[in-house]
């Protein structure tokens, strides 16, 4: 039987030029789908508020929706590593909340390790986490939750000074111990020097092909998400008409009588 897969899994990864594949999961069904198809690492996004919960942005996420969540995820005991994101103000306060928040996803929800926005600014968060042994999975670049300051969802890093300012958060998320690190819309000339310089895994969304590995919003994939979307995503099946499809069909034939039959009925 195949073990679970590790963050020292992930780390080999890199070291053996294996490309990294990672999806945002968030629900029991699809996880088993998607563990089924080995995926190598499932992350309960905080997005999961935008596209399921239809919140404009990721900040109202909060930590009871990211355990409960996580917690139906794990329920399909994947094989893949889970890792759960730190939802807006669980890590930002001070370093006991974010110890403690942390502490919660992995113990309530049963990830195997989280993640968080932030370079510089978060390197004494994520040494704490680190310090529990809980593995950090850092996130630098266009980060979310930071929607306000960056006036929006822009590609972070196209000028000289603020290519070397990602520089410098990926050197120092990986220096307070992070075991991988999430590149979001940022240039790909800068991702694959990112890439490169780093000992950890590169995880990239809108950073281009040189990334240690990717991750897109399953949602973005399958064609389930109308509200936005950004030039990175693929699309690789439109949903939405086949489950329209399916939903008229049924309307239909409950308002014709033609279901439920005598073979979906019980004597
Ligand atoms: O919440 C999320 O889905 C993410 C990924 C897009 C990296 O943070």
């Amino acid at each position: 039987m195949k073990r679970n897969k590790t963050v020292l899994d992930i780390q080999k990864m890199k070291a053996d030029r294996e490309k990294i594949t990672v999806l945002t999961c968030y629900d029991y069904a699809t996880a088993r789908i998607m563990d089924g198809c080995g995926i190598d690492m499932m992350l309960v996004g905080d997005s999961v508020g935008v596209v399921c919960a239809g919140y404009d942005n990721t900040l109202p996420v909060t930590m009871e929706e990211m355990i409960y969540h996580t917690r139906a995820v794990m329920r399909s005991e994947p094989k893949a590593l889970v890792v759960s994101d730190m939802p807006f103000l669980s890590y930002q306060i001070d370093l006991a909340t974010a110890r403690l928040n942390a502490g919660r996803l992995i113990k309530e929800g049963g990830a195997a390790a989280v993640k968080l926005e932030g370079g510089l600014n978060a390197v004494s968060t994520i040494e704490a986490i680190v310090a529990m042994d809980i593995p950090v999975m850092g996130h630098i670049g266009l980060t979310p939750q930071s929607l306000h300051r960056m006036g929006g969802y822009r590609v972070q890093g196209r000028k000289e000074e603020q290519a070397e300012k990602l520089l410098a958060d990926a050197r120092a998320v990986e220096g307070a111990g992070a075991f991988a690190v999430v590149l979001e819309g940022i240039p790909m000339q800068l991702a694959e020097r990112i890439t490169h310089e780093l000992t950890i895994p590169t995880i990239g969304i809108g950073a281009g092909p040189s990334c240690d590995g990717q991750v897109l919003v399953i949602h973005d994939i399958l064609g389930l998400c109308e509200k936005y979307s950004p030039k990175f995503v693929k699309q690789y099946v439109d949903l939405k008409p086949i489950m329209a499809e399916a939903i008229n069909a049924y309307i239909a034939e409950v308002k014709g009588g033609a279901f439920p039959t005598e073979g979906h009925s019980f004597r």
